[in-house]
């Protein structure tokens, strides 16, 4: 397809899946917030479970929670469903345009395995299906009823997961593709568990029939389980702009690291919305996250300015050979029909212009060349820090 038309694409999808994930978060933090502030009425009311007033742009509004009497459903009753949908169609389809589309670039990664496209792109898809299934599954079975065990079995299966892709894929498509599956869990619970518990609710009170709270039940754990995951999965959509945690040779831990981060924010706003505040959690998260900085630093490799001066035309060649395959006005790498990201590589002033982003990509994290398709060595990589180190010089 043309490049212009892969462009445009990919920004139309994304644009959308980004409006529509923040409607679906954003209405999801509001009905746990909601829920957490109602205030008893007082004396009790019969069917009245709570109220808040609120105010917000030029308006006072209140809010109840009620219970309904048999056969008192309104007729427009507004369900929050088309966020959860619009956003996982969205994100499949920019998986296919940005992943599927450039399955040999994107995802395989030589050095870890040498698939061919379409088996890379049947490892993701596999992925997605077989980890729902799996899940569902498990919460279906009788050992939901043990939940704690089965929330940290689960947990550990997430980070199985994250370390097995992490050993297939490029480091983006690893990360991209836990997202993904974790994006697909939320939706389609939202789909597959909870609406229809809610449909049910709804048909016994209309009918005055009794409700099986069971259904419910079950329903709260998959929220539980999408209020969890929330974080996570956006730190995923952010991912493919810090190369130090998707490049680093232990991209997975760093991964199953931050999940852990964004669980613990999580979690203090579960508390707090609740009323117990935990004063230690907030400080845990960042101190977890200082400690996953400091490995994510010692994962790259970084040079020192000693070693012999490095001469340009030195530089020059290793990016010629490495590089310019991708990053030049014309590549000659079919895959691209014009410099990806706009980086062009051909001339001495576009080298020098680039030198920070070229020693971020390609000497301390290593993500570039992409998948290492133009197989550059170690050496060569030294030989570019240290020339960044030593001040860029391009005569
Ligand atoms: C096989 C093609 C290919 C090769 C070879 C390649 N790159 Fe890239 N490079 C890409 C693509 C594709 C992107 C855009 C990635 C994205 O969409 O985030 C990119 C992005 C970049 C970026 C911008 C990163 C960002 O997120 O801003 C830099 C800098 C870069 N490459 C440097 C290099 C250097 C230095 C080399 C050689 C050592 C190199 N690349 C070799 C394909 C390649």
């Amino acid at each position: 397809m043309d490049p212009l038309t892969v462009e445009w694409l990919n920004l139309a999808l994304r644009w959308t899946h980004v409006i529509t994930g923040i409607a679906w978060i954003g209405s999801s933090f509001y009905f746990m917030w909601l829920d957490a502030h109602l205030v008893r009425a007082d004396p009790p009311h019969p069917t009245v479970e709570g109220h808040i007033w609120l105010v917000h742009s030029g308006g006072f509004y209140i809010t109840e929670k009620r219970k309904l009497a048999a056969g008192q459903v309104p007729p427009d009753l507004h369900w929050f469903k088309w966020e959860a949908f619009y956003t996982l169609v969205t994100g499949l389809l920019l998986l296919g345009v940005v992943y599927y589309a450039a399955a040999g670039t994107f995802m395989v990664d030589s050095s870890k395995a040498n698939f061919l496209p379409w088996q890379a792109i049947a490892i993701g898809v596999a992925t997605l299906v077989v980890g729902w299934l799996v899940y569902d599954g498990l919460w279906m079975s009788p050992l939901a009823r043990h939940q704690g065990w089965l929330t940290a079995f689960c947990c550990l299966l997430l980070a199985g997961v994250v370390w097995g892709l992490g050993q297939v894929f490029s480091g983006r498509a690893a990360y991209m593709h836990t997202g993904a599956l974790m994006g697909v869990i939320m939706a389609v619970n939202v789909w597959m568990r909870i609406l229809p518990a809610q449909a049910a609710m709804i048909a016994a009170t209309q009918t005055g029939t009794p409700v099986d709270w069971s259904l419910g039940e079950k329903a709260k754990h998959r929220s539980v389980h999408n209020n969890y995951m929330t974080l996570p999965v956006v730190f995923v959509m952010l991912s493919s702009h810090y190369p130090s945690t998707y490049g680093h040779p232990h991209g997975w831990a760093i991964l199953i690291g931050l999940f852990a981060v964004g669980a613990i924010v999580r979690h203090w706003f579960n508390l707090r919305a609740r009323g117990r505040d935990n004063p230690l959690l907030i400080p845990a998260a960042i101190f977890g996250g200082a400690l996953l900085a400091t490995y994510a630093g010692l994962g790259g490799r970084d040079v020192g300015s000693g070693g012999p001066p490095v001469a340009f035309a030195e530089v020059r060649k290793v990016i010629d050979t490495r590089c310019v395959a991708c990053h030049s006005a014309r590549p000659t790498n079919p895959a691209f029909d014009a410099a990806p990201k706009n980086i062009k590589l051909d001339t001495p002033a576009e080298i020098r212009a680039q030198a920070l982003p070229i020693k971020a990509q390609a000497v301390v994290s290593r993500v570039m060349p992409l998948g290492n398709l133009t197989e550059m060595t170690d050496a060569e990589r030294d030989l570019l820090g240290r020339w960044v180190n030593q001040g860029a010089k391009v005569e």
